[in-house]
């Protein structure tokens, strides 16, 4: 069952893209039923059994919220859930929704056991998250009518729905809106098993043969990401046209991911900026984001958001209460010393 747009979600990549034949590429290598789906072991396993036990008591599956960094499956595991319950999806995001009637429409369009998608559902204005409550929890409607003191309520019930909201700051949603979600899920950087199956299935859709050493090599360097993986692949296969070679070879994928200046962790050449700005100007940290991001020239959402979860998970990044601090393993990684005197704030010398 084919999606309908709200509005056309703008989904950042690890750079943003709003090139279309991007979009167009990404969504043909979608897996489109839990069967399908590579990796996220514990979220498929358990979504296939809400799903069904929602399907044999002929009700809308409870709302869903998925977490976790960019292009690890959000808006798929969407599309997924409703093909499941072969239920209509509906995609819209919380800066799209920007009054109170906008959702109302919506709410009172959707077809009883319907899914509607909210991406970057952290966005969303409170006067519309306001609506939401209720439609969430009793699948109602308030709606205020007149003005002043002649003003009332009305209710008007909804078909029951399904809100898969997805987001990258769960820590951004209030309580009230958090609470409303009876299944709630993290998504997880996938590992290099999964990611290798990921690429040989896209190698295989899109008919590029691939050597296995290189499958391998580009999920070692996708930094944890699907997204990033079929980029990769895309990218390194025209490396190979060039060569005009019929098939990925390893060395040419690795040429393919030098030239791409993706190095061996899959760290780009922001990753490599950021960590070389913290150490050079910030003697390795603690520095605020605030001061990283100015230093950098870059969007302090766009670090936060889609860079320092993998730094983060790598182990070359920390988070301390007093800001982000450059490891040891980063520095032996970029070839800089490792200086005793550095991160000494963080790390105070014992009491004798
Ligand atoms: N393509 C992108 N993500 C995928 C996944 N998790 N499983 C299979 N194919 C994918």
């Amino acid at each position: 069952m084919g999606a309908r747009y709200h509005e056309r979600v703008d989904e950042h990549v690890l750079t943003p893209t709003r090139d279309p034949a991007e979009a167009r590429f990404e969504e043909s290598l979608r897996p489109r039923t839990l069967a399908e789906y590579i990796g996220q072991e514990k979220i498929t396993a358990n979504l296939g059994v809400f799903i069904a036990a929602a399907r044999s008591r002929a009700e809308s599956l409870d709302h869903v919220l998925l977490f976790g960094p960019p292009g690890l499956g959000k808006t798929t595991l969407a599309h997924i859930i409703a093909a499941e319950m072969g239920a209509p999806l509906l995609i819209t995001s919380g800066p799209v929704l920007e009054r109170a009637g906008d959702l109302a429409a919506i709410l009172t369009n959707l077809e009883p056991h319907g899914v509607l998608f909210v991406d970057e559902i952290h966005r969303l204005a409170p006067t519309v998250a306001e609506i939401l409550y209720p439609a969430m929890e009793d699948f109602t409607l308030d709606l205020v009518v007149g003005q002043g003191p002649g003003a009332r309520t009305m209710r008007l019930p909804l078909p029951p729905f399904t809100l898969v909201g997805a987001t990258t700051r769960a820590g951004l949603l209030s309580a009230p809106l958090r609470d409303r979600f009876g299944i709630v899920h993290r998504l997880e950087f996938y590992g290099a098993g999964a990611l290798t199956s990921i690429v040989r299935r896209s190698a295989g859709l899109l008919a590029i043969p691939v050597a296995d050493a290189a499958a391998e090599e580009i999920a070692r360097r996708a930094r944890g990401t699907p997204r990033v993986a079929n980029r990769l692949l895309r990218r390194v296969r025209d490396f190979a046209h060039a060569r005009a070679e019929d098939a990925v070879s390893l060395d040419t994928a690795r040429f393919g991911l030098e030239r791409l200046e993706v190095d061996g962790f899959g760290l780009d050449e922001l990753d490599r900026r950021l960590l070389a700005t913290a150490i050079e100007h910030y003697h390795g940290g603690p520095v605020g984001l605030k001061a990283l991001a100015a230093s950098l020239g870059e969007d302090e959402g766009t670090i936060e958001d889609i860079y320092e979860p993998y730094l983060l998970q790598l182990g070359f990044l920390q988070r301390t209460p007093r800001g982000r601090v450059v490891t040891d393993r980063a520095r032996r990684h970029l070839n800089y010393p490792i200086v005793a005197g550095d991160q000494k704030d963080l790390f105070p010398p014992e009491e004798p």
